[in-house]
């Protein structure tokens, strides 16, 4: 079975084919214009997706060698997202499957994050406890079985990946931050300066103290010396994030016991929140899985996966051409319902 996996729930335009499990090709356009902004603006975004996603798709099918009629279903990312950049993801979709007449299923886009992980690690055993750390999430979810997730906790404000980018913007080192701060902060010393842990003892998590704390040290600190110490100043701030990520994630580990511990989405490329989850892994005897760095961010390899996963699960017949299907901005993982 092919399927085509269509992602286009914020910046990048992402198409992916998939043959019964393996993936055979990713073709992704990530949007530059953004970064003189500091965050991506939604308009701006909707109308690179549109310019981009026919030749994105081309390039997909070209470098899997397979033609439009080669394909047997399509997935896209309904939500959650930006609506502008998820409607013209979707209904491109909804065009390929009503001319193809092919199923079209309908992708959670955090679910898909966490599934990412099946395309490396097809074993992966329930239950499951899953960090989905990216540019708009931070969420602990535990999944029983297939499909089926319960909310552990998530951020009261920013997400993880949105307080390092803002960081990296207030330090002047550029958007998105993500992989700049992890790189400055691995030559860095983490014991420079103490940055707060917010939200201790709770599921949930806060990222927005921390954020007004390296502002505030920003401000009482002259510019020569930010500069000269950036190293470490990033490394205690990155170390900051992952004690904060793993203390929850440890903690939830040890109520619900699960056969996997799972690291998903943007910020789980992160070198210190890898490290730090896999020293504890070790430890307690628990298995970790993290995707690799490509299947980290947004791609549409994952859309692919949850879908070939969805249609193994409950057939095609599931996912039959639904003219009424929306986007859905706000979705969220524990609503789930196919
Ligand atoms: N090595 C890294 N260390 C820390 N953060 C990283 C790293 N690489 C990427 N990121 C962060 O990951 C985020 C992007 O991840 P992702 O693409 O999963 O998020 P998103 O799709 O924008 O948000 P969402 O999935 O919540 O809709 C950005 O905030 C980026 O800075
Ligand atoms: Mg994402």
């Amino acid at each position: 079975m092919i399927v085509l996996g269509i992602e286009s729930s914020c910046d990048d335009t992402s198409v992916s084919v998939l043959k019964d499990g393996n993936i055979l090709s990713v073709a992704t356009n990530t949007q530059t214009v953004h970064s003189g902004y500091g965050g991506v603006i939604p308009e701006v975004a909707s109308r690179a997706h549109l310019k981009n996603i026919s030749a994105v798709l081309k390039n997909a099918l070209d470098k899997a060698a397979v033609g439009l009629n080669d394909i047997d279903a399509v997935g896209a990312t309904y939500g959650p997202g930006l609506v502008g950049p998820l409607l013209v993801g979707l209904n491109f979709a909804k065009g390929l499957a009503f001319s193809l007449s092919i199923p079209l299923v309908p992708v959670n886009h955090i679910e898909s994050h966490i599934l990412a992980n099946f395309i490396e690690h097809p074993d992966i055993e329930y239950p499951f406890l899953a960090l989905v750390v990216s540019g708009g999430h931070t969420e602990l979810v535990y999944s029983p079985s297939f499909g089926k997730y319960e909310l552990i906790g998530r951020t009261r404000d920013d997400a993880a990946g949105e307080c390092i980018d803002k960081v990296s913007k207030m330090l002047g080192r550029g958007f998105p931050g993500g992989k700049i701060m992890d790189s400055l902060a691995s030559e860095g010393d983490s014991g420079f300066t103490v940055f707060p842990r917010g939200m201790k003892n709770s599921p949930d998590f806060s990222f927005s103290g921390l954020k007004t704390a390296v502002k505030y040290y920003i401000e009482k600190n002259d510019k020569a010396f930010i500069d000269q110490n950036i190293s470490d100043i990033a490394a205690s701030f990155i170390d900051s994030v992952t004690d904060s990520l793993t203390e929850k994630l440890f903690s939830a580990a040890e109520l619900k016991k699960p056969a996997t511990v799972l690291l998903a989405g943007g910020v789980s490329a992160n070198t210190s929140l890898r490290k730090k989850a896999s020293a504890y892994a070790a430890k307690k005897s628990i298995r970790l899985c993290y995707p690799s760095v490509q299947y980290c961010t947004d791609n549409a390899a994952m859309t692919a996966m949850s879908a070939y996963m969805m249609i193994k699960k409950y057939g095609t017949d599931r996912f039959r051409f639904d003219p009424e299907l929306d986007a859905v901005p706000f979705l969220r993982i524990e609503d789930k319902k196919i």
